[in-house]
């Protein structure tokens, strides 16, 4: 059977994860070139390690194959999160995906739209007062924020501002915790990023557990009530669902649409998705195809198998790059255009070969909301402004970890939207109010 090409070099010596995290686009961009290739290996985190950058070859790992390439327990997201739905596998992981999903989907994400719409409101609604441009990143994470908190929390900053505050820090400080060293040294007078967040973990842990014990309705009483296999498992399910790493996410995406939208030259774009939901929902599938907040996610092989009709080794590692998959020629034509239309005409109804939410039976959990958060944020901004980049020329070069967005954050003027739609259209998009 044939060898996966390029090589995944000797242990430490050959690791190439610092040239990958660098830069990881350029890194695949240069290997699909030299190997001709969209399947190759490197070594990653001292792992020999399958990189996937087809829809193909993507279908194959998430889905064809979801039974041999598992989740990594090992992985940096229990050492921070512990035992979670996202490093567990098998019937243990199909459980708790049974139970945690009936949190996002219907009667619970239904009841969710209103106080998304508040929150938006409440962050998006002055966004022309001032003269001055905006600097969106920061606004949308906010934005983000005050979603997860209020949503996942009962916490809303016009209701507790100082809890909400403290909260917003220590999952900003527990999040630093995981692109720190994991090492657990306390001094008098110092400590290190890891243990700072070991720390906050602890006082979130501590405001979580309260949370579920209150009996306060919505998210935290229909979580503390659902069947989990341990008794902590609640209180680890929620400590991720407030991660930082969520607003960020949800922002990468907001600033990618305003951004794609942004100017002169898109005025017509911007009418066309005010008043053809159609039209507007292929604006967003547009924006995630080409900056997926996330870069992908990573699997390791349970049995020797096969990707692309490579062969794969048990125990080695494979991930996808969701940024270089979005751009497979093969199924995407102009790959690197932002072209809408695409997704009424050849790509139509093929939304199912993205994943920037992941993909089969391992993707995102949290995919309904994100859709739902994101018609009803971009369909505010819509119905509401014209925006311009302030200053016109800016660098726009993009970074990819640990989210999308411009290394430089980028600057936005907003001005109203002439011939404004009443209130009662807030959000979104005219004739899709259904
Ligand atoms: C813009 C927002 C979001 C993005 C870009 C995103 C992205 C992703 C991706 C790419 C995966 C698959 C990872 C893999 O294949 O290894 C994933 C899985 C997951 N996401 Fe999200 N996500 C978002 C929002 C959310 C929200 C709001 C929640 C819930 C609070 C959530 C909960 C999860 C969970 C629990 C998993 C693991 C599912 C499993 O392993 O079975 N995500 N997400």
């Amino acid at each position: 059977m044939a060898k996966l090409p390029g090589a995944s070099g000797i242990s430490l010596l050959g690791d190439k994860s610092l040239e990958f995290y660098r830069d990881p686009t350029t890194f695949c961009a240069r290997r699909i070139e030299k190997h001709g290739c969209r399947i190759f290996q490197a070594r990653l985190l001292n792992k020999s390690t399958s990189f996937v950058c087809s829809v193909k070859g993507m279908k194959e790992l998430l889905c064809e194959k979801s039974n041999v390439f598992l989740k990594d327990p090992t992985d940096i997201m229990t050492y921070t999160y512990g035992d979670t739905i996202v490093t567990a596998n098998g019937e243990e992981a199909s459980l708790l995906r049974l139970s945690l999903s009936s949190l996002f989907n219907g009667k619970c994400l239904r009841s969710c739209t209103d106080y998304i719409q508040s929150a938006c409101e409440r962050n998006l609604k002055s966004l022309c007062e001032s003269t001055e441009s905006q600097s969106i990143y920061p606004l949308f994470k906010r934005l983000g924020t005050e979603l997860v908190l209020g949503l996942f929390l009962n916490v809303k900053p016009d209701e507790t501002p100082e809890l909400f505050e403290e909260i917003t820090q220590l999952s900003t400080l527990h999040w630093h915790g995981l692109i720190s060293a994991p090492v657990n040294i306390k001094m008098p007078m110092w400590s290190s990023g890891y243990c700072t967040a070991l720390e906050a973990k602890d006082k979130l842990m501590k405001i979580i557990k309260e949370k579920l014990e209150s009996r306060e309705e919505g998210f935290v009483s229909c979580l503390h009530e659902l069947p989990l296999p341990d008794e902590n498992a609640d209180s680890q399910h929620l400590l991720l669902f407030i991660s930082a790493l969520i607003p960020k996410a949800l922002s990468s995406l907001l600033t990618s649409f305003t951004l794609a939208l942004s100017g002169p030259s898109k005025v017509e774009v911007r009418r066309r998705a005010r008043a053809d939901p159609e039209y507007f929902s292929h604006v967003l599938l547009e924006v995630q195809r080409l900056w997926p907040p996330v870069i992908g996610g990573r699997r390791i092989a349970s049995q020797d198998s096969t990707l692309g009709g490579y062969h794969v080794t048990k125990g080695s590692a494979a991930m996808y790059v969701s940024y270089a998959v979005h751009r497979d020629p093969e199924v995407f034509q102009q790959p690197d255009e932002f072209l809408p239309e695409r997704w009424s005409g050849r790509n139509a109804g093929q939304e199912n070969l993205l994943c920037s939410l992941g993909n089969g039976p391992r993707n995102c959990i949290g995919a309904q909301l994100n859709h739902t958060f994101l018609k009803i944020a971009c369909g505010y901004l819509l119905q509401h402004y014209d925006w311009d980049l302030g200053p016109e020329t800016q660098n726009l070069q993009y970074k990819w970890l640990p989210v999308s967005r411009p290394v430089i954050p980028p600057m936005v003027q907003f001005r109203a939207v002439q011939n404004q739609v009443s209130s009662q259209t807030d959000g979104i998009p005219q004739n899709d109010q259904a």
